[in-house]
């Protein structure tokens, strides 16, 4: 028999009579859409143009049907598994997300402080509204900084050298935004951040647009348009990956053709991501791609995914496909505004339960094991 999952702190289960404990992450979802202003709220689950995507990563996952295996002799399953080389308490890692003092005010140094406890990577957003000094002395766990290549290429070096000062343990390159999709919710909502909320790991008024309201437009996509380089290239991810010796990711691929360049370029892992439906609406499910992605690199370079996993189901569902883990978005600021970090904490330590039962059904010792289980996606 397995413990039961730890219940969630106070803090989190409060909110009137009738509530109950969160158990499941869609639970926290609906404490967060009673916490926070419609807005923010928008602005975290919305994605691009009528979010044609953002569906499709649910039901792409959810076709996938994980076959069983049976009389293994496992009865109480690890969930650690390497990620870069290196052990985590899960094959998992919170995804980079930009703003997170919008969910609460502790923002990003308490959901990376959440991540440490749980013994998984934490991803910071160069949009981050906390300096990456502070996120890594708020936890012992490893951090690691997610760049978004700006025009300004002094800029881009500068924030190499502080993460890399700061003790980040790898470099993710976001590559699915030369422009910003078009987030209907935002445009209608003409979403700004609120003074109190900065893009605090760039030079002051760096992100004057992103603040400033206007009807009918994202102050969001005005500033990326302004702030973000457009039309990056292969030269531009080999001169990064010349310029640091931390490991490598490249978020943001689908293609697996793009998956073979950037092992080429000497990367260490690719991102099969979306943006969470927030880029090309349109584009296909990212559980879609992930099979040709892990036949074409699978064997060269660790292929993550992300967008759309909402539990260890999902999580096993990803490793039966190939991935060696995947990031975990929206799921975890929801949780962040639902409690802060003993929120985020308790999202996690569900989704550690969630996983060792998946692994426990299908007879698998770990998340290695899982990797070779068969799906059927009943295409
Ligand atoms: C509010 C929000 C902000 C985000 N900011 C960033 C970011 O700064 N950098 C980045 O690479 N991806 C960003 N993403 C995308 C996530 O890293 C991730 O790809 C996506 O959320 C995964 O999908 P999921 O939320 O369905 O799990 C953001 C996503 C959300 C919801």
């Amino acid at each position: 028999m397995l413990p039961p999952p730890a219940g969630p702190p106070a803090t989190v289960a409060a909110g009137g009579d009738g509530d109950r404990p969160p158990v499941s992450l869609a639970d926290f979802a609906e404490l967060a859409r009673r916490a926070l202003p419609p807005g923010v709220w928008d602005f975290v689950g919305g994605g691009s143009g009528v979010e044609t995507t953002l569906a499709a990563n649910r039901a792409a996952l959810d076709r996938v049907a994980v076959l069983p295996r049976v009389l293994t002799g496992v009865e109480r399953p690890r969930t650690h598994a390497p990620l870069l080389g290196r052990e985590q308490a899960m094959p998992v890692a919170v995804a980079p997300m930009a703003y997170q003092r919008l969910l609460h005010p502790d923002g990003e140094p308490a959901l990376a402080a959440a991540a440490g406890a749980a013994g998984v990577p934490y991803v910071l957003s160069t949009l981050s509204s906390t300096p990456v000094e502070e996120v890594t002395a708020a936890t012992a766990g490893p951090v690691w900084f997610q760049l978004y290549w700006l025009r300004d290429r002094g800029l881009v070096a500068d924030l190499l050298d502080r993460s890399h000062a700061a003790g980040c343990a790898a470099l993710m390159v976001t590559v699915d935004v030369p422009v910003l999709g078009r987030r209907l919710r935002d445009v209608r909502n003409g979403f700004a951040l609120p003074p109190e909320v900065t893009a605090a790991n760039l030079p002051a008024g760096r992100d004057d647009l992103a603040h400033a309201g206007t009807p009918g437009v994202s102050a969001i996509a005005a500033h990326t348009e302004a702030a973000f380089a457009p039309a990056l290239t292969w030269a531009d991810l080999a001169w990064l990956r010349e310029r640091t010796r931390l490991p490598l990711l490249v978020k943001g691929v689908l293609d697996p053709r793009d998956a073979v360049r950037a092992a080429d370029v000497g990367v260490d892992a690719v991102v099969v991501s979306n943006h969470g439906g927030r880029q090309l609406d349109g584009a296909p499910a990212t559980a879609t791609m992930l099979p040709e992605v892990v036949a074409a690199v699978g064997e060269r370079i660790e292929v993550l995914l992300d967008s759309g996993v909402r539990s260890g189901t999902d999580v096993l569902r990803a490793l039966a496909l190939g991935a060696s883990g995947v990031l975990l978005g929206r799921p975890m600021l929801w949780a962040l505004a639902a409690g802060g970090r003993a929120g985020a904490q308790a999202a996690l330590d569900l989704l550690a339960v969630e996983l060792r039962d998946a692994l426990t059904l299908t007879g698998c010792a770990d998340p290695t094991q899982a990797r070779r289980l068969r799906t059927l996606t009943g295409d």
